[in-house]
């Protein structure tokens, strides 16, 4: 059941504005600084990719004013609603600099011809960077601590009508559930081990057959943890994380090295730059 389409935001007006994770600072605490014309290459290559797989890409231009925008994981999270029809529900982003993003994909979704769901928590929840579909059992891991409240999670079971199994972090680098887990399908998933407390590893375990583990260097050096499986047979991964792709290919799946060095700068990769999701036939 794995959706066929994706959404990448084109990312004009891409930069570090001030930062909303620790990698977004370096060592001396200065602010990063993205080369657009690099940033701009590495989104092509990205999205020619997808389409060499056969997905069906879908571009919405970020807006200047929103600097974060490209990575449009988090701004909705989708579903398919009780008649089987394409729906999203909306985020609650933590950051001021990220809320106005919101209602420009949900303008994208409603003129897409998808159903737009509010929560009524007011609580945090940033979609899909925390909320992972596994889409073979139709169930959906939540991460919860730093953007998203545990809180949203019953609303969101009640509303979507699958499963979701709550996981908590407690590692700042790794604020997003997508920085440090995804699926593999095949009751199969990849994690990093030290982003979870203990009850979050426990659930992750009982919740798939087989886990892979990402090494806490890859994670941390290549954003591992932010690979993306779109159909249980392709891995697309920041480029160096040799352990965990010999873990992959191990594994039978197939590998897909890309270069995405300027928005790890931002705290984002792979999975946060972009939005899997169904679409009217
Ligand atoms: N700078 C962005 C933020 O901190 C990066 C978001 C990356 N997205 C993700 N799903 N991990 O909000």
């Amino acid at each position: 059941m794995f959706p066929r389409h994706l959404l990448m935001a084109y990312p004009n007006g891409y930069r570090i504005e001030s930062a909303l994770n620790p990698h977004m600072r370096d060592a001396e605490g200065r602010l990063k600084v993205v080369d657009f014309a690099k940033a701009l290459k590495e989104w092509e290559a990205l999205r020619a990719l997808y389409t060499s797989l056969g997905l069906n890409v879908h571009v919405i231009e970020a807006k200047p004013e929103w600097p974060d925008m490209v990575f449009c994981a988090n701004q909705t999270f989708p579903f398919l609603d009780s008649a089987e029809k394409p729906a999203v529900v909306l985020s609650h982003m933590r950051s001021d600099t990220r809320k106005g993003e919101v209602p420009l994909f949900e303008k994208w979704a409603r003129e897409s011809g998808l159903r737009v769901h509010e929560l009524k928590s007011s609580e945090g929840f940033e979609g899909s960077g925390d909320a992972i579909w596994d889409f073979d059992s139709m169930r959906v891991i939540g991460g919860y601590g730093f953007r998203t409240d545990q809180g949203v999670y019953a609303e969101l079971a009640s509303l979507i009508k699958c499963e979701v199994i709550p996981v908590e972090l407690h590692d700042e680098r790794f604020y997003h559930l997508d920085t440090c887990f995804l699926t593999l399908g095949k009751s199969r998933a990849a994690y990093v081990q030290e982003a979870f407390t203990p009850d979050g590893l426990s659930a992750l375990k009982n919740a798939f057959q087989t886990l892979i583990r990402i090494p806490l260097n890859e994670a941390i050096d290549h954003f591992a943890g932010n690979a993306f499986c779109p159909d249980g047979e392709n891995v697309v991964l920041q480029k160096g994380a040799s352990q965990f792709v010999a873990s992959l290919r191990e594994a039978g799946l197939c590998v897909h090295e890309v270069e995405t060095r300027e928005y790890i700068k931002a705290g984002g990769s792979v999975f946060c730059m972009k939005q899997q999701l169904w679409m009217r036939a």
